[in-house]
């Protein structure tokens, strides 16, 4: 398997009919239409009902891009599903999909690196298809982000929404494919964004629900900082790697965490603003699904094009940040 490169055969996305518009937020908090559209470029999210999970729409997202890969899934020998919302604490949400979707020859597991996992999950799934342990990947990013949301806390609640996305990877041939990837994380930033309970530390009690401990916790603008400089700096990595420009790239995808943040980062990197994508005014911050979901709407737009040099980078709590650049 020398010289194979990985290279995304599928893609799919779905998310809950439910929609939360800014007006429905203007009714619950004090906020405004006009605040959330000029601070991040919010317009509505997507929401979960109740009795919705997870992997509900990570199947389905998974799905069509198995489906547009052509292939059977029982050919995939890796399935990520990279989520810091699972279904449930055991077994993993991986394995849920796993066996929705008939992928039993798959290895399945959950991958935790909040808003950058999926681009943790193309790292792995690109080494492990490169070295010939895998043939057929499917990473999938799957968040029910509003599960975790404090609706009385505007700094936070205007932010989230819900959505999957999901890749199909596999070997291609000649110049296409992953051409170079970086992924990064530093604890030290930890409470910049957390949720303190619910896990084994401050378990679930009836006081530490009351108190709102699972919900997320953010320093927005702290955040805000960090994520544009590192976005920018391994964008930068992993162009000067493969000995390409920022004027070389046909398609860039930041995820979406913020309308300024990817125009900060666009800056930046020079790139030109018309080969920048954002649907942050239709999903708000969809978390680890951020980046595969915007993806399938460049596929199905035909916004990517055969031979065209992508870029995609994320920032997330952790924090972790990562890019990745291929060649579609
Ligand atoms: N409506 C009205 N006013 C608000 C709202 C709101 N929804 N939220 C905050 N404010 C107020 C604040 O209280 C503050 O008021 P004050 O000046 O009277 O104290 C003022 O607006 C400014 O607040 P900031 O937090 O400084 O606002 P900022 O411009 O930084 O925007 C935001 C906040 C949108 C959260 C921004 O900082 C951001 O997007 N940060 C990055 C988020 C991110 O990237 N997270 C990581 C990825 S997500 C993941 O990993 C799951």
């Amino acid at each position: 398997m020398a010289n194979v490169n990985a290279g995304i055969l599928g893609t799919g996305r779905a998310y809950p009919e439910g929609v939360l518009t800014n007006a429905d937020l203007e009714q619950m908090v004090d906020t405004s239409d006009e605040w959330i559209t000029s601070r991040t470029g919010i317009k509505q999210r997507h929401k979960a009902a109740e009795g919705e999970y997870t992997s509900m729409f990570a199947v389905r997202a998974a799905r069509q891009a198995i489906e547009r890969a052509k292939i059977d899934p029982l050919e995939i020998d890796l399935l990520i599903c990279a989520t810091v919302t699972p279904d449930q604490v055991l077994p993993s949400t991986g394995c849920i999909i796993q066996t929705e979707l008939g992928a039993h020859k798959a290895a399945a597991f959950d991958l935790a690196a909040a808003c950058s996992g999926f681009l943790f999950g193309l790292t792995l799934a690109n080494t492990m298809i490169k070295t010939g342990q895998a043939r057929y990947a499917l990473v999938i990013g799957a968040e029910l982000l509003t599960r975790y949301v404090d609706y009385t806390d505007r700094s936070t609640c205007v932010i989230f929404g819900d959505g999957a996305g999901a890749a199909v990877l596999g070997p291609v041939e000649g110049e296409r494919g992953i051409l170079a990837t970086r992924i990064r994380s530093d604890g030290r930033y930890t409470e910049q964004l957390f949720a303190p309970g619910g896990g084994t530390r401050m378990g679930l009690t009836p006081e530490s629900f009351a108190a709102g401990a699972h919900f997320y916790k953010m320093r927005g603008n702290e955040l805000f900082k960090v994520a544009v400089r590192s976005m920018a700096d391994v964008a930068r990595e992993v162009l000067e790697e493969t000995g390409y420009k920022a004027d070389d790239v046909k398609l860039f995808i930041p995820h979406q965490a913020n309308q300024r943040i990817t125009d900060a980062v666009a800056n930046n990197l020079k790139v030109d603003s018309q080969i920048v994508y954002s649907n942050i005014a239709m999903h708000g911050n969809t978390s680890s699904a951020s980046i595969p979901i915007a993806l399938d709407e460049c596929v199905e737009m035909g916004r990517v094009h055969d031979g065209d040099l992508v870029l995609l980078a994320s920032f997330g709590g952790g924090v972790t940040w990562g890019a990745v650049l291929m060649r579609w």
